[in-house]
């Protein structure tokens, strides 16, 4: 593993509980979207890459029942958390495999009915590449569906707060490439999908982005006093009491089409 790719893991590891209790729920609506648009798809399992704590695996449950579904993710605390989950629905086909999603084993290769993610895409190191391993691990018929974070996801709010106290922006040029290179696949939707979100005031929220969310990584990287500086900056910055924003994310969905004859074989 290399050191950045540890590192995301070692934040997520600590992250873990805490993303449960307060990002699960705040993202719910952009997991039901995601998996909403999975609609009909052929035989064959359902691969959640960059699971987390798996939220999605209600709803696949519920969709996509008997069927053998698998999230990957590469830190060992959201592996635990989603394995308990898995086991609290006593699904009989679910798999949690601790594993970097950017390129998916090949035996997934060309198998998949559906490939589900969110809010992991943009934490890959090679975002353009992971896409094209999802998208050859489906089956024909099957679909993708993606759900990430652009560069840009509001004009105010705590999310663009951040992004200015931390006053780096990383390299998002790879969004314009993202569905290049697809071969035959099939871009069906690709759109911006924004739900509210409310935060009990910008305090809480960069505690929870700290100890729960993406920045523990940045806070191990750059060390307490560094995390101090930004929270007394973002805080000193912010509006006062609750906080709701907007906050836009990235649905993208891409069919891979039936072959030749399979579409020419007869429905009934
Ligand atoms: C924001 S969480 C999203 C979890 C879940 N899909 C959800 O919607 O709540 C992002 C997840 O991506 C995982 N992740 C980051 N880089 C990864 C990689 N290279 N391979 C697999 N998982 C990765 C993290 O460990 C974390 O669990």
């Amino acid at each position: 593993m290399t050191e950045r790719l540890d590192r995301v893991a070692r934040g997520w590891d600590e992250a873990a509980d805490g993303y449960e209790q307060y990002f699960v729920p705040r993202f719910a609506a952009w997991v039901k979207t995601a998996v909403g648009a999975i609609g009909g798809v052929p035989d064959g399992p359902v691969l959640v890459p960059c699971c987390g704590t798996f939220p999605e695996l209600e709803l696949l449950v519920e969709r996509f029942p008997g069927r053998e579904l698998a999230g990957i993710d590469l830190s060992g605390g959201m592996v635990r958390r989603a394995r308990e989950r898995a086991a609290r629905l006593d699904h009989p086909s679910v798999q949690v495999v601790q594993a970097d999603a950017s390129s998916l084993d090949a035996r997934w290769s060309g198998l998949c009915a559906a490939v589900v993610s969110v809010f992991g895409l943009q934490q890959l190191p090679d975002p353009e590449a992971a896409i094209r391993s999802w998208v050859g691990a489906l089956t024909s018929g099957g679909r993708m569906c993606v759900v990430y974070w652009p560069g840009e996801t509001e004009d105010d709010g705590p999310f663009a707060l951040l992004g200015k106290v931390i006053g780096e922006r990383s390299d998002y040029s790879w969004e314009d490439r993202l569905l290049a290179d697809l071969g035959e696949a099939v871009i069906e939707r690709d759109e911006l999908v924004s739900y509210p979100m409310t935060h009990p005031d910008a305090a809480t929220y960069f505690d929870a982005a700290d100890h729960a969310g993406p920045m523990r990584a940045l806070a191990l990287a750059r060390g307490d006093a560094y995390i101090a500086d930004l929270r007394a900056r973002f805080v000193a910055d912010a509006p006062a009491g609750e906080w709701t924003h907007h906050p836009r994310a990235r649905l993208i969905v891409v069919r891979k089409p039936l072959s030749r004859a399979e579409a020419a074989r007869p429905t009934s």
